[in-house]
């Protein structure tokens, strides 16, 4: 069975921007093989934090994972309906333990309270085991978007996929990613 850590989660502040760019880009490492370069940058980061759209997931050691949940209307490009999430991370040496959705539950519900009838999001098209992964979610494919990058290694467009947060406040017992002690 897979050990559960006791975790707590909140708004990223200021004083976070170092931690969470380095978690940033240490859980992106994985996409190096076909792009160049970090995720991120601290003044990314930065103006994220402050923008308030970031949540990170506290344990005892600091900060284990995060995730950007913009609000309806607040992500260009996005039906004004829609909420979206991005840049989700978590620390590789914690992932495999629930914790990734454990956040997206938790920015399901953020987005569904803030009057969001879908969650967006979007996801480079060479990781097919996110697909997979957001699938096991309930999100599905809606469409595709080009994506031009200088340290691309090689051609890629995004995949935009979406879940409908009706219903999105209880789950059936058992289904993958069941809130168990937190
Ligand atoms: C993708 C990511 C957020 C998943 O978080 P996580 O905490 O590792 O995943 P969880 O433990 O919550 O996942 C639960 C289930 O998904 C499976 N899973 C985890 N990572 C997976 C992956 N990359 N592909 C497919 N399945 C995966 C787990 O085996 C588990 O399945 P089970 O319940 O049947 O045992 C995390 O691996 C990560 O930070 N990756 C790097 C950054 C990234 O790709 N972010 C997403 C960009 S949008």
């Amino acid at each position: 069975m897979t050990p559960s850590i006791a975790t707590s989660v909140r708004r990223a502040r200021s004083s976070d921007t170092a931690a969470l760019t380095a978690l940033v880009n240490r859980a992106f490492a994985v996409e190096r093989v076909f792009l160049d370069g970090d995720r991120t940058t601290g003044d990314e980061i930065a103006a994220l934090i402050a923008s308030g759209c970031f949540l990170v997931l506290e344990y005892a050691e600091g900060i284990g994972a995060a995730v950007l949940v913009h609000g309806p209307g607040q992500r260009p490009g996005v039906p004004p309906s829609h909420a979206y999430l991005g840049m989700l991370s978590v620390e590789p040496g914690l992932q495999g333990m629930g914790l990734g959705v454990r956040l997206v539950r938790v920015a399901e519900a953020l987005a569904e309270a803030a009057g969001a009838t879908s969650m967006s999001l979007r996801i480079i098209n060479l990781r097919e085991d996110l697909t997979r992964w957001y699938r096991s979610l309930g999100y599905r494919q809606v469409g595709t978007t080009p994506f031009t990058h200088p340290s691309l290694k090689r051609p890629a467009h995004f995949i935009d996929m979406t879940k409908s947060l009706e219903a999105a406040v209880c789950y059936p017992v058992g289904e993958a990613g069941a809130v168990g002690a937190a």
